[in-house]
């Protein structure tokens, strides 16, 4: 080893130590007559010392060369310091410098490289290697290690065999679109990246490892938000002869070692909540629960008194602000501006506010006070609260009042990151009409079974069937998503055909699956976390780039390899692109 120890490890107990050092510089503060460096390695910093008129006049005239950012060995005698920094690890202390060698020069980096840094989002992806270096993003794929580290235990301690899958499969439909690479040997044929190992787990369960985990890149090729990445990593999970429950509990578990583990939290049983409740009581499937203002539905005290907005609607519904009356005409403009954003797409807001002079609506001129009154005693709400309205087509509705309710809770302080809120929702619809196709999609995907009480209405009532999946939702965030199986090859052909499969198209694409149902498939289920996902929420970040080393940026593209690129005419040509293969 060039190093004795790490620019993280000394302390006051290493006093009179030498000790010889690697890092990196990240500042030089020349006082003349002493000479400070900071050094940086993985580990921290510290602060080496050089002093003039002493016997180390080469090593000064050396430090005297540094410039940020280069590669140095430091040999020196562990000091306490003078002026301590209690900021820092290493602060106690420094190296008193008797020889210093210059390992490597590097030019002078485009941003500053220390956790505040003047780096912008796009010259930081540029240099990421340099991004890295810094202690705030370092931290967070410390973190990312330590969760792997963590989730390999749990499933290695509950008797879960780590298995790998393929890459270069076939297109499985879960929703998003394939990437997809050539292949040189079959002209004209292309493998498609796994959006997920799902079919394979399945098949795992057929071979009768009855207990699979993986932490497995998958590749989905859809738009790109803050909590998506093009390449992403899921904790895939499957079992055989389970329940739900069995599911619910064995990963409810996981999801508490993560949480006692790295932040040493500890959690009753998570709440569930059925989907439709979920979308009845917060207008979305994956609710942020740090905070309460639940829908009230007034559809049948406000319709049909004159007020043609709510006569026209299907339903209207509203969330009570607490604290809030006294808003003035500036901050409900504000919420009214927010609702009518493109992206939201509200017509309009109203607000009943229970305020020190009586209850004041927007809506005053068709509601008499006691009527408001109703109202407000269906809300809760109490002296000092605010209503606010939305009303509509019913899915619409919720989804902007959704959106409204999240605003709200930012505004008031109730989104607090340091506190985590998970929860199971359960009872999924099987199956999504697709308008613009003119058909059903499976809502999370074909192989999942239906809730056996449901068989019945698969096609007379398609649309009412529940499905035997669940997703688990922390703070808004849906962080993994399941459900039992189908494992009977016949179920599977019904379900293809209601998602407007012809038998061959099923058995082109899924021959190979409904094939393995026939020999002894067992009763079967499983989950798959969002692992960046799971990383950014433990880290207190709203973004998964953060914790994945070398991110996309937002529109798929890697800044600093320049990927994706175009590719040279003899390959292509190799790859057999832009040669039609005739129709088989
Ligand atoms: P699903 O599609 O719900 O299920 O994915 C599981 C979890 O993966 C995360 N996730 C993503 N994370 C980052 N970027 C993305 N583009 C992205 N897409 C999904 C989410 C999600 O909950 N095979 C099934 C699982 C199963 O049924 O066992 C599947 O992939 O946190």
């Amino acid at each position: 080893m060039l190093r004795t120890h790490t620019c993280g490890e000394l302390r006051l107990q290493d006093i009179n130590k030498t000790v010889i050092l690697c890092g990196w510089v990240q500042k030089v503060r020349d006082k003349g007559s002493l000479l400070w460096i900071d050094l940086r390695d993985r580990y921290g910093l510290t602060q080496l010392l050089l002093e003039e008129n002493s016997s180390e006049a080469q090593a000064l005239l050396t430090a005297r060369q540094l410039g940020r950012e280069f590669v140095v060995k430091a040999t020196g005698m562990v000091i306490e310091r003078m002026s301590k920094n209690s900021k820092m690890d290493t602060g106690d202390i420094e190296i008193k410098v008797t020889e210093i060698e210059i390992l490597n020069s590097a030019k002078v980096p485009p941003f500053i490289i220390e956790d505040e840094t003047d780096g912008g989002d796009d010259l930081r992806m540029k240099y990421r290697y340099l991004d890295l270096r810094r202690g705030i993003v370092r931290k967070n794929l410390e973190l990312r290690h330590r969760m792997a580290k963590a989730t390999r235990d749990y499933m290695d301690g509950n008797g879960f065999l780590e298995v790998e899958t393929p890459v270069l499969i076939k297109s499985t439909p879960e929703g998003a679109r394939d990437f997809v690479v050539p292949s040189r040997l079959n002209a004209g044929e292309f493998y498609a990246l796994p959006q997920s190992p799902q079919t394979f787990k399945q098949l795992l369960m057929v071979s009768g490892f009855d207990r699979y985990f993986q932490i497995v890149k998958c590749f989905r090729d859809e738009d790109l938000r803050a909590d998506r990445q093009p390449e992403f990593t899921q904790i895939d999970c499957e079992m055989s002869f389970i329940t739900q429950e069995d599911i619910l509990n064995m990963f409810e578990g996981l999801v508490k070692h993560l949480f006692k583990s790295l932040k040493g939290l500890e959690f009753a049983k998570f709440p569930r909540m059925t989907y439709a409740d979920a979308m009845k009581y917060y207008g979305a499937d994956k609710p942020d629960t740090r905070f309460d203002m639940q829908f009230v539905e007034i559809t049948d005290l406000a319709k049909g008194k004159g007020f043609k907005v709510f006569d026209d609607s299907e339903i209207v519904v509203g969330v009570c602000a607490k604290g809030c009356a006294e808003y003035t005409r500036k901050q409900i403009d504000e919420l009214t501006e927010f609702v009518k954003k493109p992206q939201i797409g509200a017509k309009g807001l109203v607000y009943v506010k229970h305020g020190n002079e009586g209850v004041k609506s927007s809506v005053d001129k068709f509601f008499s006070p006691e009527q408001l009154t109703e109202w407000l005693e269906l809300f809760g709400a109490e002296k000092g609260d605010l209503v606010l309205i939305l009303s509509g087509e019913t899915e619409k509705t919720r989804k902007q009042l959704s959106e409204l309710r999240l605003e709200m809770g930012n505004r008031l302080g109730l989104r607090d990151k340091n506190v985590y809120k998970p929860l199971w929702v359960l009872d999924f619809p099987l199956l999504e009409w697709n308008e613009e196709m003119q058909r059903y999609h499976a809502m999370h995907h074909p192989f999942t079974s239906p809730k056996p009480e449901d068989i019945g209405k698969l096609h007379s009532h398609p649309s009412e069937v529940r499905a035997n999946a669940y997703d688990m939702v922390i703070n808004g965030v849906e962080v993994g998503g399941g459900s039992i199986r189908i494992h009977d090859r016949a179920l599977q052909a019904t379900m293809f055909r209601l998602l407007g499969f012809t038998d061959e198209q099923a058995k082109a694409q899924f021959g190979f699956l409904m094939d393995a149902f026939e020999f002894g498939a067992p009763p079967h289920g499983g989950i798959a976390f969002g692992f960046d996902r799971l990383c950014s929420l433990f880290g207190g970040a709203e973004s998964i780039r953060d914790f994945i080393a070398f991110p996309k940026n937002n529109a798929g593209r890697d800044v600093m390899i320049d990927s994706p690129s175009e590719i040279s005419e003899e390959q292509l040509k190799e790859l057999s692109i832009g040669v039609v293969k005739s129709v088989k």
